[in-house]
């Protein structure tokens, strides 16, 4: 075995105990040589000073009896002081001892698959505190990674079912010869692989909000601007349903830092939505800021949401009618994402409704720099 390697097999007690042995001997080797030069000679002329003459039987006798008690002193010090140290070393190796085994017990019960495992601090100064926080942060990220994973991909397995399923059956059909490759049947076969394509974009953006690697091209933004321009993008499908847009926007806005694509982005989300579930009607865009805040809402006449559901629409893949809302488009993340966005811009997006037929909001703000 290398230098090295028995190096690394020497336990912790006893590189303690090692440590501070090394320093009870150098302090009682160094009381040892100053009272062996020193104190002889002190005493020496103190016995001189008494009256002893030079030399006296009295005097010789008592300056070895002085000696020996100096040398006894000094070996029974030495002897509590080991001890000592060993009682420290043995103490302090169990405690740092139990909470390595702790955090290494804990590691492999997560390398295992449970990220349940957590560290208890053990009370033995700041320092360890720190490394059992960390370690549990990491745990619980891990773990919060984990549980994003696998719904995800739950959901995603469930989201693709139908449309594969959809695929399928048509393409039995075709093979059989009970249905005809049409354009029609062909439309309906496109739709199912866009719906999967756009599931596909959905998921991607979905598990980076939610594992917070969105990345931002912060840049200056002006709010009212990027509304306008939305608007614009979508006045036509709205004209074609016959849904009005208004606005009431706060013409002294701040300009506020944020990815303005990104913003653009939640801004179509919510516009979709808005046009998608109202029939007919209007639908208001509206901007204020406050001392803190610059905030933005959508607000539309359609079809509202029911209490129950409301809480849930802003989970990823929830949508209030499954079948009617998957047909129409949506695998259910848009909220979720635009949220994500908003968040990570420190701000936050709230979706409200008084019920069903009566219209929906959707606030979103972001802080004032
Ligand atoms: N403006 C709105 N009016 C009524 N319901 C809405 C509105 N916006 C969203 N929802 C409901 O919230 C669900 C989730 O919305 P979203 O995350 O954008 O998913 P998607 O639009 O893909 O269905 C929708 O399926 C719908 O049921
Ligand atoms: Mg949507």
């Amino acid at each position: 075995m290398s230098l090295r390697a028995q190096a690394r097999t020497v336990s912790l007690g006893t590189r303690l105990l090692i440590g501070q042995g090394l320093v009870v001997l150098v302090g009682i080797g160094t009381i040892l040589v100053v009272t062996e030069a020193v104190a002889p000679g002190l005493f020496h002329e103190h016995m001189l000073i008494a009256g002893h003459e030079n030399p006296d039987v009295e005097a010789l006798h008592a300056e070895e009896a002085f000696r020996s008690a100096i040398t006894i002193a000094l070996f029974v010090a030495l002897a509590a002081a080991l001890v000592a140290a060993l009682a420290a070393s043995y103490y302090l190796t169990r405690r740092i001892g139990q909470l390595v085994r702790g955090v290494a017990d804990a590691a492999s019960t997560i390398a295992a698959g449970d990220y349940e495992a957590r560290v208890h601090p053990p009370a033995l100064g700041p320092e360890f505190d720190v490394l059992t926080d960390s370690f549990n942060q990491m745990a619980g990220r891990l773990a919060d990674t984990e549980t994003t994973r696998r719904q995800m991909l739950g959901d995603l397995a469930h989201e693709m079912r139908t449309p594969i399923a959809t695929v399928d059956a048509y393409l039995e059909g075709v093979e059989d010869g009970v249905t005809e490759l049409d354009p029609s049947t062909l439309e309906m076969l496109r739709g199912q692989t866009q719906r999967l394509a756009r599931l596909a974009e959905d998921i991607s953006a979905v598990s980076r909000i939610e594992e917070h690697h969105l990345e931002l091209a912060w840049e200056p933004v002006q709010l009212t601007e990027l509304i306008e321009q939305t608007i614009i993008a979508h006045e036509a499908r709205y004209a074609t349903q016959g849904v009005r847009f208004a606005t009431q926007l706060d013409p002294k806005l701040p300009v506020v830092r944020a990815d303005r694509d990104r913003l653009g982005q939640v801004m179509t989300n919510l516009l979709d939505n808005a046009l998608r579930h109202t029939p007919e009607g209007e639908v208001t865009i509206a901007t204020h800021a406050d001392t803190r805040r610059v905030v933005v809402s959508v607000a539309d006449t359609g079809e509202g949401i029911p209490g129950d559901a409301l809480p849930h629409v802003l989970e990823r893949f929830y949508r209030v009618d499954t079948a009617r809302d998957r047909q129409r488009g949506g695998s259910g993340v848009g909220l979720t994402i635009a949220r994500g966005i908003v968040q990570a811009h420190g701000g936050d997006l709230d979706i409200t409704s008084p019920g069903s037929g009566r219209g929906t909001t959707v606030t979103w703000w972001l802080p004032r720099k």
